[in-house]
């Protein structure tokens, strides 16, 4: 996911971070010298497929493609990266919402809500596999979340915000879901239409 440029300053960063999710990685000292991975674009076919449930035995895998995918979300930027989106159809994604100056690394395995509020909140959302495409979107204000960590644990956080529009954002890529499904159909096609327009013009 995105955020569309000068929204900053309107959408102030409130959600609750809980430390544990929080990861800490040893290549973002140095991930300006690591390449990006390459990000799909739609419609691309893998980004609308279900993703798989990563196993013990995918781990090494997941590991090797983080420093590539953490390189292509922060020099997008972008705040949040799925594994479909680099053509992997595996339940995994990155998310870091800090402000500008900041690192909230956060990897997230096999992730799925497990509670959301009833409350809606609009957001406008963007996607580094719809580059240039923002478009406001209605999701539950607030979600609680279980997910893997990267040892392995099994754990709970609550996001509510700017962080939960991007939980929600990155679960659906594993879905095979992009944020333009939310829209009316009539939205949707003028967004597709204008974004292969863009792309052929490349
Ligand atoms: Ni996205």
């Amino acid at each position: 996911m995105i955020t569309s440029p000068g929204l900053e300053l309107v959408f102030q960063t409130t959600s609750r971070y809980i430390p544990s999710i929080m990861t800490t990685l040893p290549f973002l000292s140095d991930i300006e010298s690591i390449a990006p991975t390459p990000i799909l674009v739609a419609p691309q076919p893998v980004l609308r497929a279900v993703a798989r449930e990563v196993t013990p035995d995918d781990m090494a895998l997941v590991k090797s493609h983080l420093p590539g995918m953490f390189s292509a979300m922060y020099k997008a930027p972008g705040i949040g990266l799925a594994a479909p989106q680099i053509g992997l159809g595996l339940r995994f994604a990155l998310v870091d919402v800090a402000d500008e100056g900041e690192r909230h690394p956060m990897v997230l395995i096999n992730p799925e809500i497990i509670e959301e509020s009833e409350q809606l909140a609009a957001r406008e959302e963007g996607c580094l596999s719809l580059p240039n495409q923002y478009a406001e979107v209605i999701r539950p204000l607030s979600v609680r979340m279980r997910y893997r960590t990267l040892e392995g644990a099994i754990e709970e956080i609550e996001a509510d915000d700017l962080l939960a529009t991007c939980l929600q954002h990155e679960i659906d890529h594993l879905d095979g879901i992009l944020f333009v499904d939310h829209l009316s159909k009539l939205k949707r096609n003028m967004i597709m239409r204008r974004l292969a327009k863009e792309q052929k013009g490349r």
